[in-house]
């Protein structure tokens, strides 16, 4: 990142008012009030944040979470936010499986996992043709990060499971404790695609949370109804344990009036359920899966990269509480 663009930043404001704690006693070594500050410096201390963990690991929680990053509204920031915070658990030494649910491979993409036609998939598992353990990779990001990823051969999933047995429960029966264990992760975050079909009815019904990434921007709202009434369907009927844990507002920019009212309005709604922490619209995040690669390798100095970690470890220190419900449930 331009520097002189680091220290000018607008979007400084918005990263202040969602720096969670810890952020804040960093802050404190180098800081705008001591004579040390450059942005340079700022930039390098957050980069050793994220590439030095040993200092900052973050906690495993009490029991092991499986989280669906769902909201059917398109290019919100499910895949980024699924990875990212995937990614950030797994170098701050939590050991996590991404599943990539979506068809279009794109958080298979970002992890750096082949998912080329022919490769083991989560197409596979659904299908119950193989394990869950002979479809997972290790990513690229992190040796603690696996991936579970999609091919196209997904895309005929939906209309393939709809004559099936069980079809709203194929993901949660690959999903069973003695398959995870073999596997050994704490964590499970699984990525849909941008609709209410079959594929994210087979994630609601495997995972016990749902994360919901809204973007701040206009209509961000619209269609969360649907989504939440779904999820209500989904626990009515299938899953009793489901519940809206987290909510995650993305692409935040500080410029505009608009993102804080997306953002006053999404908190007095959702309340704690939406992490503290805000991760900024930032041209390093967008950047990143071309090459592959989650923000945190990408530009580990990024406020992007720095704000994922953060909105990270809120998870993890939710998790570790073991008091993950905010809807008082
Ligand atoms: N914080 C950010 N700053 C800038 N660009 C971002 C940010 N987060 C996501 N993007 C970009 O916005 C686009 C949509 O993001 P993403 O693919 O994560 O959304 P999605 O909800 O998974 O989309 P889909 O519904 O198609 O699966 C991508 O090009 C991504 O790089
Ligand atoms: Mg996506």
């Amino acid at each position: 990142m331009d520097v002189t663009e680091l220290a000018r930043s607008p979007l400084k404001a918005a990263a202040v008012t969602s720096v969670s704690e810890e952020r804040t006693v960093t802050e404190q070594h180098v800081s705008r009030e001591t004579p040390e500050w450059t942005p340079i410096a700022e930039e390098a201390e957050r980069a050793a944040r994220v590439l030095h963990p040993d200092r900052h690991g973050m906690p495993r929680p009490v029991h092991r979470r499986l989280l669906t990053v769902a909201n059917q509204k398109g290019g919100v920031g499910k895949t980024t936010s699924t990875v990212n915070l995937a990614a950030a658990l797994a170098m701050h030494g939590v050991r996590v499986l991404v599943i990539d649910l979506d068809p279009q491979g794109n958080a298979s993409t970002a992890l750096g996992v082949e998912h080329r036609l022919g490769t083991p998939s989560v197409y596979e598992v659904l299908l119950g043709e193989i394990r869950l353990a002979e479809a997972t990779v290790r990513s690229t990001a992190s040796p603690n990060l696996l991936c579970i990823p999609a091919t196209i051969d997904l895309a005929g999933a939906e209309i393939e499971l709809v004559s099936m047995v069980a079809r709203e429960g194929r993901l949660k029966q690959a999903l069973s404790r003695e398959a995870l264990d073999e596997i050994g992760v704490d964590y499970v975050f699984i990525d849909c695609p941008p609709s209410l079909g079959l594929l994210t009815v087979n994630a609601l019904v495997a995972a016990d949370e749902v994360l919901i990434p809204i973007q701040c921007e206009y209509y961000a709202l619209e269609g969360l109804g649907q989504l939440l009434s779904n999820i209500d369907l989904v626990r009515a009927h299938l899953n009793t344990d489901l519940h809206v844990s987290t909510i995650l507002l993305t692409m935040y920019d500080g410029r505009t009036k608009l993102a804080d009212q997306v953002t006053s309005e999404v908190r007095s709604h959702f309340g704690p359920t939406a992490l503290r922490t805000v991760i900024p619209r930032s041209v390093k995040v967008s950047e990143a899966p071309g090459y592959s690669q989650t923000v945190l390798s990408y530009d580990p100095g990024s406020r992007g990269a720095m704000s994922y970690v953060d909105a990270a470890r809120e998870i993890a220190e939710r998790g570790a509480t073991g008091r993950i419900r905010t809807d008082g449930r």
